[in-house]
């Protein structure tokens, strides 16, 4: 059984963050989303891996490196253009060959693993398994109707979804797929989507089962799933004040501080992870926040927020929550006379003022 990353893509739906950096390695938890998808796959004994890259390729190499550090061997794969997962899929075939192969979207998250999933297709050996899971909005996923495990009818973003079931970024194929792959057409969206080439090895008779998961899943393609992803995480912390602290702090809950932080006259409610190097000095950081490595914040309050490495929050007059601070940026108060907001914001922000 081989590995399918998907670590291309735009990531139009984070920008601005995206315009620097690849969506799959915004951190969560203080770890890049795109780590857990390669924990998720070795723990379910997948290490044999290809990872698809687009225009943040050198990122994402420099990132994953060869796979040893969890004991697996990445293959990198450039896909030209962002032309769709099926497309991903038809690129990766050289890699891939006549083995069967798990595909995952490299920007998901999946809290419970997949070993009961790439077990269920070992022992039944369909055409094919798809993940599912219930979700509150199914018209923002690719939608299935099953009957009694095997998928009837599958649908991309259908303005109104006949079932609340929705294509996790995660899918168990073998060499079929690239046959139905290569029968597409391009998508009103411009790309050639899997949904699409599922539905048709659906047409062509072959067994395509669904694999229901009860566990917690998140895309987290944009900033509210970048945050609940982030507060599910920290819920999994590993406690450890390895920083300094000063006396006159106070840390409650799960907190993890890690070496060479400083914490001075300030609070930390956790689940909270402060990043190395780091300095808190008369701060409040609350529930559901990771800091990053080399952030300051000063006479400020975070909460429910990630700040990416070398961040500075300065003096703010309110509390911050539900952010995601991007590297090196700076919030600070401004004693500007007269009184005014000075901002200068890249394409695509977004800034809530009181
Ligand atoms: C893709 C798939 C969709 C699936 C989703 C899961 O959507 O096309 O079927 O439900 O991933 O994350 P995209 O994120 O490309 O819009």
């Amino acid at each position: 059984m081989k590995g399918l990353i998907l670590a291309g893509g735009k990531g139009t739906r984070l920008r601005p963050l995206t315009y620097t950096s690849a969506k799959q390695l915004v951190p969560i938890a203080n770890k890049p989303v795109l780590f857990y998808a390669m924990e998720t796959l070795a723990t379910a004994g997948v290490r044999d891996i290809g990872v698809i890259t687009g225009d943040t390729h050198a990122e994402i190499v420099a990132a994953l490196g060869d796979g040893s550090r969890w004991d697996t061997r990445v293959t990198y794969i450039p896909q030209e253009a962002p032309l769709g997962l099926a497309h991903a899929v038809l690129t990766a075939e050289p890699f891939i060959q006549d083995s069967p192969f798990v595909m995952f979207l490299g920007d998901n998250l999946v809290k419970d693993g997949i070993g009961d999933f790439v077990g269920e297709y070992q022992r039944e050996k369909p055409t094919s398994l798809i993940l599912l899971s219930p979700v509150k909005h199914p018209e923002e996923f690719g939608n299935a109707e099953i009957s009694e495990g095997r998928i009837v009818k599958l649908r991309e973003k259908p303005k109104n979804p006949p079932t609340n079931l929705a294509l996790v970024g995660v899918y168990l194929f073998d060499q079929t797929i690239f046959r139905a792959a290569r029968s597409l057409k391009p998508s009103a969206r411009g790309e050639l989507e899997i949904t699409e080439a599922i539905q048709k090895l659906i047409e062509d008779g072959e067994n395509v089962r669904s694999h229901v998961i009860t566990g917690w899943w998140k895309d987290t393609g944009k900033l509210e799933d970048v945050l609940e992803a982030n507060q599910m995480m920290l819920e999994n912390l590993e406690p450890a004040l390895l920083g300094s602290i000063s006396e006159d702090s106070a840390i409650a809950g799960k907190v993890r501080v890690e070496a060479g932080a400083q914490v001075i006259s300030s609070t930390i409610r956790g689940p909270a992870v402060i990043g190395a190097g780091a300095r808190l000095e008369n701060a409040y950081v609350g529930p559901f926040t990771a800091i990053g490595e080399r952030v300051t914040i000063t006479h400020s309050e975070v909460e429910y927020s990630i700040v990416l490495d070398g961040a500075s929050i300065v003096d703010l007059g309110a509390r911050m929550e539900n952010s995601l601070i991007g590297r090196d940026a700076s919030v600070y108060k401004c004693n500007t006379r007269p009184r005014a907001v000075n901002l200068m914001i890249g394409d695509h922000s977004r800034v809530g003022i009181l």
